[in-house]
């Protein structure tokens, strides 16, 4: 959700913080602020409605020197997106300086209780009530690290926090629960951040801290203690990716450069994984959960959003080619209604972030009922990659662009080795068919390939499009989910109203939207549901609405029906939403970028969703 970064050593704070700022930046993008301790020992913050732009371009650099700092970029959950509502916040007394992801559940308790002590407070949020609940702490203690910690006791929620304290100026404070945090240790210096992204330019060794964890950070190094005042000791881990991969190389937008990477990021999902002359797939990650996953009696996959439909996807293949029943469930719906779980079932957990909350929560309640639990994710390190008992990360690379595409088609190849893994053992496989199948794997980078090559195919066809107002998605099958995920695209970041169905329950209520103003997408490859599709276009068509077809390089069949046809190449139906989904992440990208918009900063959106 919202980003945190913090410094502490030798260098000058502000361009530090500045810089990190616009790397979290995709984690939420309302307002942005920093504090710093100058040389006077005084705690001077700048904070703005808008993007770190505005906020680098405004602040009068000269006033804000200092070696210690903290910096913030908001996504809004508590008060409307403001100056006075950004982060840094402060205590009534402009003792502490705090920045807060999270929700503070309590806070409206907390203020009452507050207010009866003459506490004043200015802002609307949640973290004013923390600073203030520091500053109750210190007057009775007179002690930062010991009154952040009976705050923190106190609050009920989640919480990153990074804080400062103008009587102990040498420190910061920072402790997480159900917020990630991680510290870069450097050469003389602490960088905290809620995530790697503004670490990796200054080291690549992190600490993570898990919940209900803190570290004060002094100019000689850091301590590691529980809220409850325990000593933790951790060892240092290196983040193992490269500062190229967060930066745009060339490209317009991080989105664009995120879906031309396909052809490389599919290649790191399945390398070293699969057998490509018996067609077997192994994860390492799995082995010790193997046994309960191949004699699983049912499989429930959970996730939210573009997870949510690449779990779908799981669905299909699962069933297909394993013969396990398996459900789908929103991770956010999961966790409240009760769900029947057994000890023999296993919960497939899918997140990008790996941090979304609804989705750990439903890893925690699937743990508490006795569930196996698996993750499919792509933040190394993060919540969930610790939570579940055994994993596969799918190796996309950071991922910064809000709206989901490379670690859509990973999860959607993890899922496939997950089944080739499954049924070569469960023998629901023909020898033949594996091999088949981890043949047509291994084509795919080289049909990904093609299809970025033409991407200004798509484009042009996008461009027909920027002035519609509402988009139909239709796909039969192992498409159905694919045409979800494009109306998602398309929704997000271009702000066009797009609704993705399964193509023959169009005829049951959507069919009554078709005129010459509504193009429908169809997902129309040459499979076993082909001529059902094409029913269905001829429907669509009888009632002047206008065709985009997704169809294959040879079917020629297809112009006489579709007015515009974005080709792809052929693979199996386990694969297809690997390949159908591409041209729809390029359609719904040229679109967006067509009407001048933010495509990588969609409104109102953050990359990783950590409230519920
Ligand atoms: C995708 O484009 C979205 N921005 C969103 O739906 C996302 O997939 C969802 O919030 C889940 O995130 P996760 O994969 O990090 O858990």
């Amino acid at each position: 959700m919202c980003g945190i970064v913090g410094y502490i050593g030798k260098k000058n704070s502000l361009p530090i913080l500045i810089d990190g700022l616009k790397r979290l930046e995709y984690r939420g993008y309302d307002s942005a602020g920093v504090s710093i301790i100058n040389d006077n020992n005084e705690i001077v913050s700048f904070k703005r409605a808008g993007k770190v732009l505005d906020l680098d371009n405004s602040i009068d650099k000269d006033k804000f020197e200092g070696t210690i700092g903290i910096g913030h970029t908001r996504w809004a959950t508590h008060g409307v997106p403001n100056d006075i509502n950004a982060h840094p916040h402060c205590d009534m007394e402009y003792l502490f300086t705090l920045v807060h992801n999270g929700i503070i559940e309590n806070y409206k308790h907390i203020k009452e209780k507050l207010k009866e002590e003459n506490y004043i407070f200015h802002t609307d949020t949640d973290t004013e009530v923390l600073a203030n609940l520091i500053n109750y702490h210190f007057k009775k203690t007179n002690d930062f690290e010991k009154a952040v910690r009976l705050a923190l006791v106190e609050v009920e929620g989640t919480y990153g926090i990074a804080c400062l304290c103008v009587k102990e100026p040498d420190k910061i404070i920072v402790a997480r629960k159900g917020s990630p945090l991680m510290l870069g240790i450097g050469n003389e210096e602490t960088i905290v951040s809620s995530d790697a992204s503004a670490i990796i330019n200054h080291t690549k060794n992190v600490i993570y801290l898990n919940d209900g964890e803190m570290a004060v950070l002094g100019r000689n190094g850091f301590h590691l203690k529980t809220v409850e005042d325990e000593d933790i000791f951790r060892d240092v881990e290196v983040l193992d990716f490269l500062l190229d991969e967060i930066e745009k190389g060339g490209y317009d937008h991080f989105m664009l450069k995120e879906i031309c990477e396909q052809p490389d990021t599919i290649q790191n999902t399945y390398r070293g994984r699969i057998n490509f002359d018996t067609g077997v797939a192994k994860l390492g990650g799995l082995e010790n959960i193997a046994d309960k996953l191949f004699n699983a009696k049912r499989i429930i996959i959970t996730a939210c959003g573009t997870a949510w439909h690449a779990a779908l996807v799981g669905e299909y293949m699962i069933e297909h080619y394993c013969r396990i029943p398996t459900e789908v469930e929103y991770a956010s719906e999961f966790r409240y209604r009760r769900p029947i779980l057994n000890s023999d079932d296993v919960v497939i957990l899918i997140s990008q972030s790996g941090e979304t909350a609804d989705t750990l929560a439903a890893l925690r309640e699937a743990k508490k009922a006795g569930a196996t639990t698996l993750g499919i994710v792509n933040v190394i390190g993060s919540t969930i990659a610790r939570e579940v008992e055994a994993g596969t990360y799918i190796h996309a690379g950071p991922e910064i662009g809000v709206a989901s595409t490379k670690a859509f088609t990973c999860q959607i190849m993890s899922l496939a080795l997950i089944t080739l893994m499954i049924a070569a053992e469960k023998g629901t496989i023909s020898k033949r068919k594996l091999i088949d199948l981890a043949g047509d794997i291994k084509a795919l980078p080289e049909k990904i390939k093609h299809m970025v090559n033409r991407k200004e195919e798509y484009k042009k066809v996008a461009e027909a499009f920027v002035d519609c107002r509402n988009f139909l998605y239709l796909g039969r099958g192992f498409n159905f989910p694919v045409a979800l995920e494009g109306a998602l695209k398309l929704k997000e970041i271009s702000y066009i109203h797009a609704e993705g169905y399964p193509a023959a329950e169009m005829k049951h209520g959507p069919i009554a939207l078709i005129d010459n103003d509504m193009p429908v997408v169809f997902i129309a490859p040459l499979d076993r549901t082909y001529d059902k599709i094409i029913s269905n276009i001829e429907e669509v068509k009888a009632r002047r609405g206008r065709i985009i077809a997704i169809a294959n390089d040879d079917d020629k069949n297809i112009t006489d029906y579709a007015d515009h046809v974005l080709r792809v190449p052929h693979t199996k139906a386990l694969l297809a939403g690997i390949i159908n989904v591409i041209p729809l992440q390029f359609l719904a990208y040229y679109i967006a970028a067509a009407r001048g918009l933010d495509v990588d900063k969609p409104r109102n959106l953050a990359k990783s969703v950590t409230v519920e």
